[in-house]
């Protein structure tokens, strides 16, 4: 059985209980993070507190702890799961309320809950790496604050569910003929050799992988810009890229049932994300995995 953390306990995951007039359950009023592990030191917990901070922030709902406490909370539940490696899912609410009201309870009386659960990382299976994964496109349904991360991801549920139903892995967001990014993932285009990357602003996430690869890419010389990309240049892409914690960077070769690029590597993983992915493979067990 699983350990969790739940407002200061340490419980078997079949012993922590919240109550159902939790605001995160009826409203979905809460935020989150999933924080990779490897040998168990926390990847960037720094970034990932910041932006919880910022997700908190954005929902107005003061942080229940310090950046030391989340660290050492954190680093407690890296040392006691069973995997070495692993996916740190953190969660804050805004607890529970007395009556159901969409109002925040007065300041006093908020008590947030605290969730943290570990996973073993369950890195893409090397069929996915080698093959890439085919993905569809779908209008951007979500709110205006895809920035934070909260839990109310509804939309992203279905938008996911919505490319497993068609055999794909990802759905590929547009807003206004503009790609803002996966269901649940960074989303990248290469185009005549150069990388490009949407803008982090209030349509997507500010992914912590897609500060890594624009990071491996000036590191390595490949050129990048970031800017909004049309439908049309992703539709017309060489290399489609889908990067997150959990899935690292994969190649998408079929979008909406056609072929991703154009000559010998069409329909195939391209010659910038192979690189790509060996450079992301020797960071993470060169870097990552020793601080
Ligand atoms: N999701 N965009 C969305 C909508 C996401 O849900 C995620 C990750 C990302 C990538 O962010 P990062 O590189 O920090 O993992 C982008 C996580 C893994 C999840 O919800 O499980």
């Amino acid at each position: 059985m699983s350990i969790v953390y739940l407002n200061g306990q340490w419980l078997p995951m079949d012993a922590a209980q919240v109550s159902i007039m939790d605001r995160g359950f009826l409203f979905g009023d809460g935020v989150y993070e999933v924080i990779p592990v490897y040998s168990r030191r926390p990847f960037r917990l720094a970034q990932h507190l910041a932006r919880l901070q910022q997700s908190l922030t954005g929902i107005q709902l003061s942080n229940p702890h310090s950046e030391a406490e989340w660290t050492d909370i954190a680093m407690q539940m890296a040392a006691r799961a069973d995997a070495p490696d692993q996916s740190i899912y953190m969660q804050v609410t805004r607890g529970p309320m007395a009556v159901r009201n969409h109002a925040f309870p007065p300041e006093t009386e908020i008590r947030p809950t605290v969730v943290l659960m570990s996973d073993p990382l369950l890195t893409p299976p090397q069929s996915q790496v080698d093959h890439g994964i085919a993905a569809l496109t779908a209008a951007d349904i979500r709110w205006l604050r895809c920035d934070l991360k909260v839990t109310s991801l509804l939309a992203n549920c279905l938008l996911r569910q919505q490319a497993v139903a068609a055999g794909c892995a990802e759905a590929l967001l547009f807003r206004d003929g503009v790609l803002s990014e996966g269901s649940a993932s960074s989303i990248f285009v290469v185009q005549n050799g150069e990388l490009l990357a949407p803008i982090k602003d209030h349509r997507m996430l500010p992914g912590i992988t897609y500060d890594v690869i624009l990071e491996l890419a000036e590191r390595h010389g490949l050129p990048f810009a970031v800017r909004d990309i049309s439908e049309a240049e992703t539709r017309a892409a060489d290399e489609l890229w889908m990067a997150s914690t959990t899935r690292e960077v994969l190649a998408i070769v079929e979008l909406d049932g056609r072929k991703v690029g154009a000559g010998a590597t069409a329909g195939r993983p391209g010659p910038i994300f192979r690189a790509m992915y060996a450079w992301y493979q020797d960071y993470k067990n060169t870097v990552m995995r020793h601080g």
